[in-house]
């Protein structure tokens, strides 16, 4: 019952970056020089993880060349005896096996997963979605195989937001807490803050069981999407579901303030930036 296997679905439309995603897939979008989805499958190694299942769209055949070895630039970069940048652009190429496979209509994350099905196999996992960054000392994955160790069931990642954001997230129900392990009653969508039944919000990040597989094939939601939110709330109906309160810093990359906010705290940590940002930020009149 070892987590083997990460799927990442990343092939949303990204229609919130319009224009750039028109060309570029928002999951190579940039934190600094690295792109968030790089950021995502270093978070997948920290687990024990044997094969990243990149489930993508036929028009972003740039993930699977980011995610490939570029020979004909290794070898130049060698010529040139760069082998700090040789080492920037083949670490994670070498890493892990990368599969990919692809939805070829943009019908929710829930039919994206399901597509990694014949990949995944008979076998628990790991679902990053592709613009949700948690920074923390210990990844946000690994604290989600800590609850899958001890209670071998599906396990969401939460954050804790102000009530007054609860609409813009799905809200898990508590039915028992103790510290940042909840067990979940419910899981409503984008309640009111004066509905919410809590402001436990859920961040793309699953550790799956097999089971949701079969749930994903039958459930389309009243959109006509598939989406891994409507099978989970099928599955806790005859099987328990537990979320674990993230610690560390998130940042939704999927929104364009998110993506300027990771920016900023990034270089603020950058040892080449650090400095000059702060400078910069202080010369800034509001
Ligand atoms: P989002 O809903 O945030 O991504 O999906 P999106 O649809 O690309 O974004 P906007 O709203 O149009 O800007 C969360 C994750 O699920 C993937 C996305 O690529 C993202 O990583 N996804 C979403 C799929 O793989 N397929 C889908 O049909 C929908």
């Amino acid at each position: 019952m070892k987590i083997l296997k990460a799927v990442l679905p990343v092939a949303g439309l990204g229609t919130r970056f319009l224009p750039i995603t028109k060309s570029v897939p928002k999951e190579l979008l940039p934190i600094i020089d690295t792109p968030i989805l790089q950021i995502l499958v270093e978070e997948a190694l920290s687990l024990e993880i044997e094969e990243v299942i990149f489930v993508i769209s036929p028009e972003k055949a740039a993930i699977r060349e980011y995610f490939s070895r570029d020979l004909k630039l290794e070898k130049n970069l060698k010529q040139k005896n760069k082998t700090e940048a040789i080492k920037k652009i083949s670490t994670i190429q070498k890493a892990i096996k990368f599969s990919f496979v692809e939805q070829k209509e943009a019908l929710g994350d829930g039919h994206a997963i399901l597509q990694a099905r014949e990949l995944v196999g008979d076998e628990p996992f790991l679902v990053l979605f592709g613009d949700d960054l948690i920074v923390a000392k210990k990844s946000a994955a690994q604290q989600l195989h800590e609850v899958w160790q001890e209670k071998k069931s599906a396990v969401i990642a939460l954050i804790e937001v102000e009530q007054k954001e609860t609409q813009n997230y799905g809200i898990a129900k508590d039915k028992f807490r103790s510290e940042n392990l909840v067990e979940i009653a419910e899981l409503v969508e984008k309640p009111k803050p004066e509905l919410a039944p809590s402001n436990l919000a859920i961040v793309g990040k699953y550790i799956c069981p097999p089971e949701i597989f079969a749930i994903l094939e039958k459930h389309p939601s009243e959109s006509g999407e598939i989406r891994l939110i409507d099978a989970l709330k099928e599955l806790i109906k005859t099987k328990p579901i537990f979320g674990k309160i993230c610690q560390g810093k998130r940042y939704d990359t999927g929104d364009k303030f998110g993506l300027l906010k990771a920016n900023i705290d990034f270089a603020l940590e950058h040892p080449e930036l650090k400095e000059k940002i702060q400078n910069y930020i202080r010369t800034l009149e509001f």
